[in-house]
């Protein structure tokens, strides 16, 4: 499919931020984006590069009623001599298409997401910040945009890649987070739409993070939705317990978000020569290896929050300090690694990178 390009007018180009500026995270978006039409009977057409606007939208779409919606999020990162990378585009491309077959969406052509998204990169390439720590977030999406209420997969959709010159995610950037364990809601019940990357996950995580915020936490941990006692995931982030030498993180059950940075996590983990399970983690077990002192680091792994360490965990009233509230060695370690590859500082034997320009 040939994708179009109608270029943003000199009076449409906005301001870029300067490297001096402070990058908040999802604040400002680039002058481009990139667009296709789907239709049932016609299928994907009409990729477009236009300059970055508003869509027109009836009251009726179904995405807006019914929450067919699924996204991604990846970046784009400026490395030496002006060379430009993506970090395992391929696996947001495939993680994009599984979400969207959880919630009866049709598949987006992988050729066509890759092509469309590198174009619209490369155009806007003047947005990639410089300073380590900060990139072009990439934020495909697509909604279910057919004018009709029953209750029904829609016949019409739009999909979308915006771009988002972005800082650090935490507003304590490498500085541990205090993360509040929910006893009271429940993100994702196993047989549910926890592990696809849909919009409603995150409203249902909304009313827990602002109680939580309100407490001054960072974030709420997730336990499962049956026992309430196994470790799910961060909403914005997988989460890694360093136990003794031994890693641990909650298994892929259908609840937890399939983490490309936790992928990514396990295997340099496993390539060093560190244990890594991944299996049912009762919160019990965490706080009592964290009251022995055999609680080593958490941290948290994401596109948005890279490795977050985690300095407190808070349950039921109890404060629980991990790592002296400091980040520990092997998260550090994993973060060096990771940031190391993506701005291609680092040797990539994995293959991982992939450089656009
Ligand atoms: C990401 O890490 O890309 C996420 O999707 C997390 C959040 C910003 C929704």
């Amino acid at each position: 499919m040939e994708i179009s390009l109608i270029k943003a007018g000199p009076d449409r180009l906005k301001k870029k931020p300067g490297d001096n500026d402070n990058l908040n995270f999802g604040d400002i978006f680039t002058d481009h984006m990139f667009v296709m039409d789907y239709k049932e009977g016609v299928g994907w057409h009409n990729a477009r590069i236009t300059p970055y606007g508003s869509f027109q939208i009836d009251p009726a779409a179904m995405g807006i009623h019914y929450a067919q919606e699924v996204f991604e999020g990846l970046k784009a990162y400026m490395g030496k001599n002006g060379d430009i990378y993506l970090f395992r585009p391929e696996e947001n491309i495939k993680r994009f298409n599984a979400s969207a077959t959880r919630v009866c969406m049709p598949d987006v052509d992988e050729n066509i997401f890759m092509e469309g998204m590198k174009k619209v990169v490369l155009l806007d390439r003047e947005w990639i910040p410089k300073n380590r720590g900060t990139s072009l977030y990439i934020r495909p999406a697509m909604f279910a945009t057919e004018p009709h209420l029953g209750v029904r997969p829609s016949k019409e959709y739009i999909f979308f890649i915006i771009l988002s010159p972005v800082g650090n995610y935490y507003k304590e950037g490498l500085n541990p987070v205090k993360i509040y364990v929910e006893d009271k809601y429940v993100r994702a019940a196993v047989g549910g739409i926890g592990e696809a990357k849909t919009g409603g996950n995150y409203a249902a995580s909304l009313l827990a993070s602002e109680e939580a915020k309100g407490k001054g936490f960072t974030q709420v941990l997730w336990l499962d939705a049956a026992e309430r006692e196994y470790v799910d995931e961060v909403g914005t982030m997988n989460m890694f317990f360093l136990i003794n030498d031994e890693v641990l993180t909650a298994p892929l059950t259908g609840s937890v978000l399939r983490g490309i940075t936790r992928d990514s996590v396990i295997r340099l983990c496993r390539d060093w020569g560190i244990w890594v399970s991944e299996r049912k983690l009762s919160i019990y077990e965490i706080l009592d290896a964290a009251k022995s002192g055999r609680l080593k680091e958490a941290f948290g792994t994401g596109t948005a929050a890279v490795i977050s360490p985690v300095g407190q965990i808070t349950f039921k009233n109890e404060d629980h300090i991990v790592a002296g509230g400091k980040m520990g060695e092997v998260s550090q370690r994993l973060y060096n690694e990771l940031i190391g590859i993506q701005y291609g500082i680092k040797e990539d034997p994995y293959g991982w990178r992939v450089k656009i320009n």
